[in-house]
């Protein structure tokens, strides 16, 4: 099986955890994009979603499935979502495609978080994969430095502006043992909006596909 087999393997399997007649929270990238295409199978049974990108936004439109403004909903049953990594308490690294900060805001407004994930992105120690950080455009390099500090090697993602009009620095080579201590520790840097690392708010419910079929971990 390729990886977009996988990818497509556990985007059907959360279609389950998707309850009748309610607004659900929809994430962003290539396994999301799987669950659009699915959820768009079942649309008459949901009432609609909230997008966590313009991007999505824009999949779910062109499935006919209804968009809600999170401003206008009480609250949402499920968040269905991807990862970069994810470690064995379920907490993620996120950002790859840029909208981790609206993720994070849709992920807190639900009430469950399912994560789909092939197996490549499943970790022990968060941090291979280079942690984003949505950072206000002013405050760059003095993120930058502080950044540095921490003991990582900050580069400014290129050509790259959110949907909230910010700038994304990844940071390499950090071993992120103390995921949720960290998570605080760079929110709290002045100019950062917020980092990829979902770990005070971790997932629910992973479904991590391999060769040997669907796999669920669920800690909660
Ligand atoms: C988007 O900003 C990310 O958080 C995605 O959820 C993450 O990059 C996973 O993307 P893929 O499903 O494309 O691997």
């Amino acid at each position: 099986m390729d990886q977009n087999e996988l990818k497509r393997a556990v985007a059907q399997a959360a279609l389950a955890y998707v309850p009748e007649g309610q607004i659900i929270g929809v994430g962003t990238g290539s396994t999301a994009n799987f669950f659009i295409e699915g959820l768009a199978s079942i649309r008459d049974r949901i009432r609609g979603a909230v997008a966590s990108s313009e991007a999505s936004a824009q999949r779910l439109r062109v499935h006919g499935i209804p968009l809600f403004d999170l401003n206008d909903v009480e609250g949402l049953s499920v968040y269905v979502d991807g990862a970069d990594e994810v470690d064995g308490g379920l907490c993620m690294i996120k950002g790859g495609g840029a909208a981790l900060t609206r993720e994070k805001i849709v992920a807190a407004a639900s009430s469950k978080f399912v994560c789909i994930c092939d197996a490549s992105k499943r970790v022990d120690v968060l941090g291979r994969f280079p942690l984003p950080v949505e950072v206000i455009p002013m405050a760059r390099e003095l993120v930058a430095r502080g950044l540095a500090e921490l003991g990582g090697r900050p580069k400014v993602r290129e050509g790259v502006i959110t949907d909230n009009g910010n700038v994304i620095i990844d940071v390499h080579g950090l071993s992120i043992t103390a995921p949720a201590e960290l998570e605080a520790r760079i929110n709290n840097m002045p100019g950062v909006v917020t980092n990829g690392i979902f770990a005070l708010r971790p997932a629910d419910v992973l479904l991590l596909g391999s060769e040997s079929g669907v796999q669920t971990l669920s800690l909660r």
